[in-house]
């Protein structure tokens, strides 16, 4: 039905650990667009690392950001969605679930640093979906690691077989450029940030004098030895093993000196995956059906009391979304239509009048929405795949102002709706515990609970150490429920989860219940 406009679009986030270069890769992506015309312009927006113990700051930041949630541009006809995620690691819930609502991502790792904690939680995430990776070795012009152990490292860590697309000719001060292995060409580095195309120098083959002519002899030389090597070990990249994320496609550049850039570019259009079908409570969605649906991954909230609105992203999953049509809140039984939904053009936002599979949609929110909704054309479904994991910081929430009950009440179901914590309920005595990735989130929590809903409240640490959403038999799981009454609370979706104290305590209760399976995310397959 709209083949023409789903073979245009390419939804993806670019992920990394924080400082590996993803603004940075970002901000050229749209120069090469077109779309920004000089560098920093991204930059600006960025949460700034320095300040990070100032919350408020950071707020104000993520409220900037809003108009970089999503950046799209035009490249060679297509029509490229980047989704932005937050770099600070407090935020890691909000990668998580914008992951969701991508269908490929680019990794970035830093040569030097190698794999770092958050690029091995991010491509945790990414493997669970199968979210087809391709890899951005960054920063080639300071020294950094030997690249064939490096690829030794992402494929031992990150768990995804790797193939080199681009060779790199030594690296610092004497990085020479690349050799470009599927077309043999010789990609030349050259210092600059503005430059928006590749120098790349036509040769044929390995055995091309030209190779000697460029370079000195102790480098043509380890390059042909070099790629002799990938050539036996990696072979020719089949385009099925990336699409189901059996394999990574790698290539070497450098973000800032706008190196490799066009080269990646280019290769990621030609190869992503358009928008995916996606699985529902009910049947697979694929995203050229006439009816229209999608889902809510991320809600952002305006922190201004002048503004008290909030924006909800919903990606779109099949059909055309429409401003001023009647759509079904699933969870709701709601009719909602839309007057002024967004799309978000890099740096400024614009009433948008319908949107495609793969886009996003702004859509302003009065407390419809929380996070995993669903809006279709009529049919009664829910989109799959929006995960919870089990948060690393639990505290447990005392009312302060016990005038303020019922606005302490609404006020922190809204904000966990919103995503920036989790709620977990206690079945006995109706205590709250809430859990966060970071320390960052409770301080926020607590400002907007006080200025938004007048409550007054204070947090206080409880020793527990992960929550575990549970699968088993119904017996089994009643049992183990009795057993450890105190501990079983109920999420967000009224799903029991056993919140464990300590690691010990877990292992013994898998011990004691074998036929009962823990699992620390509430997507699991059964
Ligand atoms: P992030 O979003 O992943 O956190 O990383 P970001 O792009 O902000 O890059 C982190 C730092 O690494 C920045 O330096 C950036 O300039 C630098 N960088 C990015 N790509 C390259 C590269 O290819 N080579 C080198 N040598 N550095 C690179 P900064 O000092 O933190 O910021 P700034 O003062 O440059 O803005």
């Amino acid at each position: 039905m709209f083949e023409s406009e789903i073979a245009k679009r390419k939804t993806f986030a670019i992920i990394a650990h924080p400082d590996a270069g993803k603004t940075t890769l970002t901000e050229k992506f749209l120069l090469f667009g077109g779309q920004i015309q000089t560098a920093g312009a991204v930059k600006n927006n960025k949460i700034n690392k320095a300040t990070t113990s100032d919350f408020m700051e950071i707020e104000k930041q993520r409220g900037i950001s809003v108009a970089t949630s999503v950046m799209t541009f035009h490249y060679k006809e297509k029509w490229v969605n980047i989704l932005d995620t937050p770099g600070h690691k407090d935020f890691a819930e909000d990668t998580y679930r914008t992951l969701t609502a991508v269908d490929s991502v680019i990794l970035v790792v830093d040569c030097v640093k190698g794999v770092e904690e958050q690029t091995e939680r991010l491509m945790e995430v990414c493997r669970m979906r199968n979210t087809p990776v391709i890899i951005f070795v960054n920063k080639m012009d300071r020294d950094g690691k030997d690249p064939f152990d490096l690829l030794e490292e992402l494929e031992a860590k990150l768990n995804i077989g790797v193939h080199p697309m681009s060779w790199p000719i030594n690296g610092g001060k004497d990085f020479k450029g690349v050799y470009l292995l599927h077309n043999q060409s010789l990609n030349l580095f050259e210092s600059s940030k503005t430059k928006v195309a590749d120098d790349v120098v036509k040769i044929n083959g390995l055995s091309d004098p030209q190779i000697d002519a460029i370079l000195n002899a102790k480098d043509a030389s380890k390059l042909r030895d070099d790629v002799e090597l990938i050539d036996g070990v990696y072979g020719e990249l089949s385009h099925n093993d990336y699409l189901s994320a059996n394999t990574a496609p790698v290539f070497f550049g450098s973000a800032l000196n706008s190196f490799g850039i066009q080269e990646l570019l280019d290769t990621f259009i030609e190869v992503a995956p358009n928008p995916l079908p996606r699985a529902t409570t009910k049947r697979e969605v694929e995203p050229n059906e006439a009816k229209f649906s999608g889902f809510v991954f991320k809600i952002h909230a305006n922190l201004d009391p002048k503004h008290r609105d909030r924006i909800a992203f919903l990606r779109v999953c099949s059909g055309k979304f429409e401003r001023n049509k009647n759509f079904k809140h699933v969870r709701l039984e709601k009719q909602l239509k839309f007057a002024n939904p967004y799309m978000f053009l890099a740096q400024s936002k614009e009433v948008m009048d319908d949107a495609y599979p793969g886009d996003v949609v702004g859509l302003y929110d009065t407390g419809n929405f929380k996070i995993g909704d669903t809006l279709t054309e009529g049919e009664s479904f829910l989109f799959k795949g929006i995960p919870s994991f089990s948060p690393e910081i639990f505290k447990e929430l005392i009312n302060t102002d016990p005038m303020k009950s019922k606005q302490l009440e609404k006020g922190i179901q809204q904000l966990t709706d919103e995503g920036l914590a989790s709620l977990f309920v206690q079945e006995l005595g109706n205590r709250k515990f809430v859990g966060t990735v970071g320390e960052l989130q409770f301080e926020v929590l607590q400002y907007r609970l006080e200025h938004e809903y007048g409550a007054k409240c204070r947090f206080e640490p409880r020793s527990i150490h992960k929550a575990c959403w549970m699968s088993g038999e119904e017996v089994d799981l009643k049992d183990f429920m009795k057993y450890r009454q105190t501990n079983i609370a109920y999420d967000k979706d009224q799903q029991p989860v056993f919140l464990a104290e300590t690691a010990f305590i877990l292992r013994m209760a898998e011990e004691k219940y074998p036929n009962i399976t823990f699992h620390t995310t509430s997507e699991f397959k059964v």
